[in-house]
């Protein structure tokens, strides 16, 4: 094979051989590009051919040269780009895990309460968490010094000034700053001041409601709280309304609904009697209205009041009180679906 020949067939090589990886593109280097490859030796090849043939092979091995440098700075961008590539998608690793929150219980409970109330013309209102005693104990009849505080342990930042122990200070705040008629449900946190077990915390959550217009009876209490028992608890819920004392309200009541006792856990909810109770509830004291500007020979209004955690817990089997806050994921995960 004459030179010419030989560059035409190393060429040929040069143009076939491919480059995928950076081993091979190493080896191509090794072969072709470095002091010792091929086109090296060619070169020292061309020393010994004639004058008259240098022009034209130098020309050719120049080519050669071009084209091997060519194929290699092209595959070498490829070639790295694609190790690139695999670090960046390699389809072998496991997914990375991205965890979707969930609402919390309680604002499930909550939300499904309030949508309730919504449909029937309740509106929302919220207020503070620190409270002046007129808004949580005096506006709402509790007399000075009078018993009926102790009924709410309560957390005292000074003589006058408390954490709320109910929502029934954001009805104060609602009814001295609109006229009648007034319909609407307080939801929020509250604190007192009591032992923490599985059964109770110093802080929980509850939805109160207010009705206030010309003419409204303890028929529409009952009627209304009725409404909201089928539709949460379900449409053959039994209730049954006890007497009872709250100082804002009278007559007061206490409303159950009724579990039975047939199994173990309906038996300890409603210690043996089959009725577990869920809310307070009665007519708006007329001392309440007054103290809050409404005109009492014209209206009248009921209110109630329920504790969220509690019927939290019975809807969904909770034990213990103290799982609802302490945020442990295992706990809050199984709450996914529902919200
Ligand atoms: N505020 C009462 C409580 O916290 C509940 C209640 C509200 C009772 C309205 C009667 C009427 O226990």
């Amino acid at each position: 094979m004459n030179i010419k020949e030989l560059i035409q067939e190393t060429k040929q090589r040069i143009e076939d051989i491919q480059i995928e990886t950076a081993k091979e593109l190493e080896e191509f280097r090794l072969k072709f590009l470095t002091k010792k490859g091929e086109l090296t030796e060619l070169f020292n090849a061309f020393k010994e051919i004639p004058n008259e043939e240098k022009r034209e092979v130098g020309q050719l091995l120049n080519q050669l040269k071009q084209s091997a440098q060519g194929k290699f700075d092209e595959r070498k961008e490829v070639v790295e780009e694609s190790v690139g590539e695999e670090v960046k998608y390699d389809k072998t690793l496991p997914g990375v895990n991205v965890s979707q929150g969930s609402r919390h219980p309680l604002s499930i409970v909550q939300n499904n309460m309030i949508d309730i109330f919504k449909q029937m013309g309740f509106s929302i209102s919220e207020g503070p968490e620190i409270e002046d005693d007129w808004h949580n104990f005096s506006a709402l009849n509790f007399p000075e010094n009078h018993p009926a505080r102790d009924m709410q342990d309560t957390f005292f930042i000074d003589k006058d000034i408390s954490l709320r122990t109910h929502t029934s200070s954001v009805q104060v705040r609602v009814m001295e700053n609109e006229d009648p008629p007034i319909r609407t449900i307080s939801p929020g946190r509250v604190y007192r001041n009591e032992a923490i077990s599985a059964r109770s915390n110093s802080f929980f959550h509850q939805i109160e409601g207010l009705y206030i217009d010309e003419g409204v009876s303890f028929a529409d209490l009952k009627q209304t709280l009725f409404l909201f028992v089928q539709q949460f608890f379900g449409e053959k819920t039994k209730v049954r309304f006890r007497p009872s004392y709250f100082p804002f309200t009278e007559p007061s009541a206490e409303m159950d609904i009724y579990l039975g006792t047939a199994t173990e856990e309906d038996y300890r909810l409603t210690k043996g009697t089959g009725w577990l109770e869920i809310l307070g509830c009665g007519m708006v004291d007329v001392n309440v209205l007054k103290n809050c500007g409404i005109d009492t020979e014209k209206y009248s209004g009921f209110a109630f009041g329920m504790g969220v955690e509690r019927i939290a817990m019975f809807q969904y089997g909770i034990k213990d009180i103290r799982t609802l806050f302490e945020n442990d994921i295992r706990f809050l995960e199984q709450f996914k679906s529902l919200g």
